[in-house]
C-alpha cells in the first residue's frame, strides 16, 4: 500500500473520529488560494494536488451553520476559479474537481508564468467572499478563513506592494483570518518577508512553514483544527502571544527539578532526549475550540517551531526532537491518529482538563 494511500486512510479515520463524535462544531467559509506558478515542479504539483484532494475529501463540508463551505482560487500570472463557496456540498464533488482541475502541471516557461498573489487575494475578497457566490452572512459565528498555499513571493516583484495592500484589506474588510502555508522554493528565493505581511497576527500562529511538498498531507489534522480558531482583531504590531487572555494560550508550568530530584527512569520507547532540555521554549496553544463548543474539537495543542516559527503539532515536534513539553504531548495523545501511536509513544496519556483556561464557551 502506498504511503499516500495509508496516509489517506489515516486521515479518514481521523476525520471520522472528528465528525462522528459530534464534537466538532466549526462553521467556516474557507477559501484555498493555491499557487500553481512555474517554480513548482510537476512532481511537486502532483503532491499538492494529492494534498488538496485529501483535504477537501475529509473536511466536514455542507451548508449547515456548523459545516464548512469551500472555495478555491488558483493563481500563476492569472487567476482561476475552479470552486465557489456554493458550488458543491459533498466531499466527492470537491475531490473530483481537484483531481481534474488544470494546475499547469507540465513544465512550461510559457505565457502563464508568474506569481500574482495580489490578483489572487483581490479575487478572494471581491469574488469568493461574496454573498452572491455563497458567502454566509446570516450567522457571525461562521468564520471566514483564507489559506494561501505558495512557494514564493509575488512575481514580478513590482506587484508586491499590491499583495500586501490586498492582504491587509482582505483581513480588515472581510474579517477573514489568513493562513500562509509556505513551501520551499526551487530557486531558494525567500518569500518569508512577504508571507509575514500576508498572515494574520500573531504571525507565529498563521504562517506555517512546510519543509517539503510531501509534508503537506500530514498537516491536514492540525489544519482542520486551525480552521476553527477565532481570529484576533487586527493588530499592527506583532505582539508575543499573551499567556492569560481569551485566546486560550497557555504556557506550561516551569519544571525545575531540584539537584536532588532523581531523574525518572527513561522509558524504553521514548525518543532520545525528548524529556530533557529547555521545556519553556515550547509555547502551547489550545488551538482548536470554537467558542460555542469547547468540549472537544480535535487537537488542542500546537507548538511554535523555534527554528522556523511555524505552527506544528506536538507529534511533529517530537519527531524532529524539538518539543520537550512531554506533558503536552501526552495530553494531546487522544488526537493522534491511531497508526502513529506506536511510533510516538512517550508515556501513558495524561487526562486533558478543559476547565481553568481558554475562552469561555
Ligand atoms: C520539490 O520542490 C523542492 C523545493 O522547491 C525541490 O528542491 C525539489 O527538487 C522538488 N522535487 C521534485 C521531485 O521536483
Amino acid at each position: 500500500m502506498s504511503l499516500h494511500l495509508k496516509m489517506y486512510i489515516g486521515l479518514l479515520v481521523f476525520a471520522w473520529a472528528f465528525t462522528k463524535s459530534g464534537a466538532q462544531e466549526c462553521g467556516a467559509d474557507l477559501i484555498l488560494v493555491v499557487d500553481i506558478s512555474c517554480s513548482i515542479t510537476s512532481p511537486n504539483k502532483t503532491l499538492m494536488r494529492d494534498f488538496l484532494e485529501d483535504f477537501v475529501g475529509v473536511l466536514d463540508v455542507g451548508t449547515d451553520d456548523s459545516q464548512i463551505q469551500l472555495g478555491m482560487v488558483l493563481f500563476d500570472k492569472f487567476t482561476y476559479h475552479p470552486i465557489y463557496l456554493n458550488s458543491f456540498t459533498k466531499n466527492e464533488e470537491y475531490a473530483e474537481v481537484v483531481r481534474e482541475m488544470d494546475m499547469h502541471i507540465e513544465p512550461n516557461k510559457g505565457p502563464r508564468c508568474g506569481t500574482r498573489t495580489d490578483k489572487a487575494l483581490v479575487d478572494t475578497m471581491n469574488v469568493m467572499l461574496k454573498e452572491e457566490n455563497g458567502l454566509r452572512t446570516h450567522n457571525p459565528n461562521i468564520l471566514k478563513v483564507v489559506m494561501v498555499i505558495t512557494d514564493g513571493a509575488t512575481f514580478p516583484a513590482s506587484a508586491a506592494p499590491k499583495t500586501k495592500a490586498a492582504a491587509k484589506e482582505l483581513r480588515i474588510v472581510t474579517g477573514a483570518s489568513v493562513y500562509v502555508l509556505s513551501l520551499p522554493n526551487k530557486n531558494n528565493i525567500d518569500g518569508s518577508k512577504e508571507f509575514r505581511a500576508l498572515a494574520s497576527k500573531p504571525v507565529a500562529n498563521y504562517l506555517i512553514d512546510v519543509s517539503s511538498f510531501a509534508d503537506l498531507t500530514p498537516l491536514i489534522p492540525p489544519l482542520m483544527t486551525a480552521i476553527c480558531v477565532i481570529p484576533e482583531s487586527e493588530v499592527e504590531e506583532i505582539t508575543p502571544p499573551p499567556t492569560t487572555t481569551a485566546k486560550a494560550v497557555i504556557v506550561p508550568e516551569p519544571v525545575t527539578p531540584g539537584p536532588t530530584t532523581p531523574r525518572p527512569t527513561p522509558r524504553p520507547t521514548a525518543p532520545q532526549g525528548l524529556c530533557e532540555g529547555p521545556r519553556l521554549k515550547c509555547q502551547v496553544f489550545m488551538s482548536a475550540c470554537p467558542h460555542h463548543n469547547r468540549q472537544c474539537c480535535g487537537c488542542h495543542f500546537m507548538f511554535i517551531d523555534p527554528d522556523t516559527k511555524g505552527l506544528k503539532t506536538p507529534f511533529q515536534m517530537a519527531r524532529e526532537g524539538k518539543c520537550l513539553c512531554e506533558d503536552c504531548i501526552r495530553k494531546a495523545w487522544f488526537c493522534l491518529p491511531k497508526q502513529y501511536k506506536a511510533q510516538y509513544y512517550i508515556g501513558p496519556p495524561l487526562p486533558l482538563k478543559f476547565g481553568g483556561y481558554g475562552r469561555k464557551g
